[in-house]
């Protein structure tokens, strides 16, 4: 079967008809009708507990919203990714990160060619180098172990090595990693005024090896080594990871330092091919592998388990229903795990980058919304800052709550179990809100007169009936890190298929780059801005002027 638009239309009328009039409204009394209310809207893989329970959904709903799956071939688009077909039909690429976590097949054939051998074999010959660097037999050009290294990339050559490195610190056995990413000079100048080149290995994350930020960034560390050691010593201080072999080869690192990967990988899909030098590094070759376990665990998962029980169509599909039914334009992902502090970032780019698109995949307009605006920050900061808007502002903004059942610090279960608290609160409170009634009543316990009760009561009413899952593991350890990353990889792909659109292409990061490479020489006044936009004219001027002031 292939996607039928007359069934993906019917289908998407009778979701809106369905929002409408069936739906249920009101959330507290959803929980007192129905007991079972948990259990009939959550699922389990292993310890990975998905809750959508405080969603305003009931069986109805999951019914249409899988009849749209279905319409939308969402089964049938999922196998073709796995079978390695070229999916990403604007760059007619395969798309097959999940090839890069799978030890266990025997073969996935593109173009004909089983990739699977040349996956094994980059892995292999970065734990070997990892290894190298660990055990300090690989030495700087000095004769000194390495004690630091600077991945420079940007998007996904960057966001993903830092989520994760920062993610598993309890397993930072290895160098320091530090991650330098931004154009902004002060981005690689603070990063290196602190280390020794003799001690600090640079690796170069670039997937096209032509980013300009990258490459100017890596031109700057080249510098820095070569002045402090001297031009023979760059060698020894530069690895790289690319899949553009001889641009790596002109920029004069060693083939024995390269590690390649395929142009089926998306940018920020890529955490899990030589992208991950870094978190190798950092982590060991073992950990490493047991992050792939994970992701390979729910590429399993996602692939077999029927649509009803699947966390990752689960998690598409009330992702789904918020967007292009209930009309919430944004998602905040809060984890209440301060490690995961740069995930909200990493899911940016993976499903903005991915969704955020205003064309089908057949190149006509899309008759709907598409990807929303992904933010967050993890709790309880969050807390103390924009929850005032989740619970009180007038938009509705679903939460999707990440928490795990321990921590890792025995000495410090009283302060887990604070988190757990305060995690669970939210979502409550979300969920329940505080009547007028109720509010009065408060006030009016604590011996308020009435006046003052009226007065203040209507600050104190929480609407309630907002919207919020949660996702809950057992121990951020490296198996439950790649698990997760590889859901919302999966959830990104499924609520493309139901939008219809190419979740694997990125054309609208392109104008802007083009633009950049004019205004360069116009910015620095070697070229007129004649000819531009009046505001982009007075900005050149006014910065212009301001430089000599
Ligand atoms: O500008 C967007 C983008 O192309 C991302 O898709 C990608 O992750 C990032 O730039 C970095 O690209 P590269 O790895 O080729 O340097």
């Amino acid at each position: 079967m292939s996607r039928n638009e007359q069934q993906v239309d019917e289908a998407v009328a009778a979701l809106k008809d369905h929002w409408q009039s069936g739906a249920p409204k009101d959330m507290r009394a959803a929980f007192t009708s129905d007991p079972k209310r948990f259990s009939r809207y959550s699922l389990n893989l292993d310890d990975l507990l998905l809750d959508w329970s405080k969603c305003l959904v009931n069986d109805e709903t999951m019914r249409l919203l899988r009849d749209l799956a279905v319409a939308a071939d969402v089964e049938g688009r999922r196998a073709a990714m796995f079978a390695g077909e070229p999916i990403n039909n604007s760059e007619g690429r395969a798309v097959l990160h999940v090839a890069l976590r799978d030890s266990t097949s025997e073969k996935i054939l593109v173009d004909g060619e089983n990739v699977l051998p040349g996956i094994q074999e980059v892995l292999n010959r970065m734990a070997v180098f990892a290894d190298g660097i660990r055990d300090g037999s690989i030495k700087g050009a000095t004769g000194k172990p390495i004690t630091d290294i600077v991945n420079i990339g940007i998007g996904g050559s960057d966001l993903g090595p830092v989520m994760a490195t920062l993610a598993l610190s309890p397993y930072h056995d290895g160098p320091r990693a530090h991650f330098v990413s931004n154009i902004d000079g002060a981005h690689i100048a603070d990063t290196l005024q602190a280390l020794d080149p003799a001690t600090t290995l640079i690796i170069v994350a670039s997937k096209t090896f032509t980013t300009i930020e990258t490459m100017t960034n890596a031109q700057t560390a080249r510098k820095w080594v070569a002045e402090a050691l001297g031009e023979t010593a760059v060698g020894a201080h530069f690895a790289a990871v690319s899949t553009a072999l001889d641009k790596v080869a002109a920029f004069g690192i060693a083939p024995d330092r390269v590690f390649g990967f395929w142009d089926w990988v998306g940018g920020r899909y890529s955490i899990w091919s030589a992208i991950g030098l870094p978190l190798m590094i950092a982590i060991g070759p073992e950990n490493f592998r047991r992050f792939l376990e994970g992701a390979h665990a729910m590429d399993v998962h996602f692939r077999d388990a029927p649509l009803d029980k699947n966390l990752a169509v689960m998690l598409g599909l009330i992702g789904y229903w918020h967007r292009a039914i209930s009309g919430y334009g944004s998602r905040a992902v809060i984890p209440y795990d301060q490690r995961l502090a740069r995930l909200p970032a990493y899911l940016q780019q993976l499903d903005m980058e991915s969704n955020g698109k205003s064309v089908t995949l057949g190149g006509r307009p899309v008759s709907g919304p598409t990807g929303p605006v992904v933010w967050g920050e993890p709790g309880t900061n969050g807390q103390h800052a924009f929850f005032q808007l989740l619970h009180q502002g007038t938009d509705v903004i679903p939460v999707e709550f990440i928490v795990a059942v321990k921590g890792h610090e025995p000495h410090l279960v009283h302060q887990h179990q604070m988190l757990l608290a305060n995690c669970l609160a939210q979502s409550e409170a979300l969920m329940k809100g505080r009547s007028l009634a109720e509010a009065k009543a408060q006030l009016a316990a604590k011996g308020m007169d009435e006046a003052e009760v009226d007065r203040l009561a209507p600050h104190r009413v929480f609407s309630g009936n907002r919207p919020s899952l949660t996702i809950v593991h057992d121990l951020l350890d490296p198996y439950a890190l790649g698990r997760l990353v590889a859901l919302y990889e999966h959830r990104v792909f499924v609520e493309a298929q139901l939008f219809g659109i190419n979740a694997f292409d990125q054309w609208g990061v392109e104008l802007g780059k083009e633009l950049a490479t004019e205004l360069l020489p116009v910015v620095s006044g070697e070229k007129s801005a004649e000819g531009r936009d009046a505001s982009t004219q007075g900005l050149v001027a006014h910065l212009l002027e301001r430089r000599e002031a």
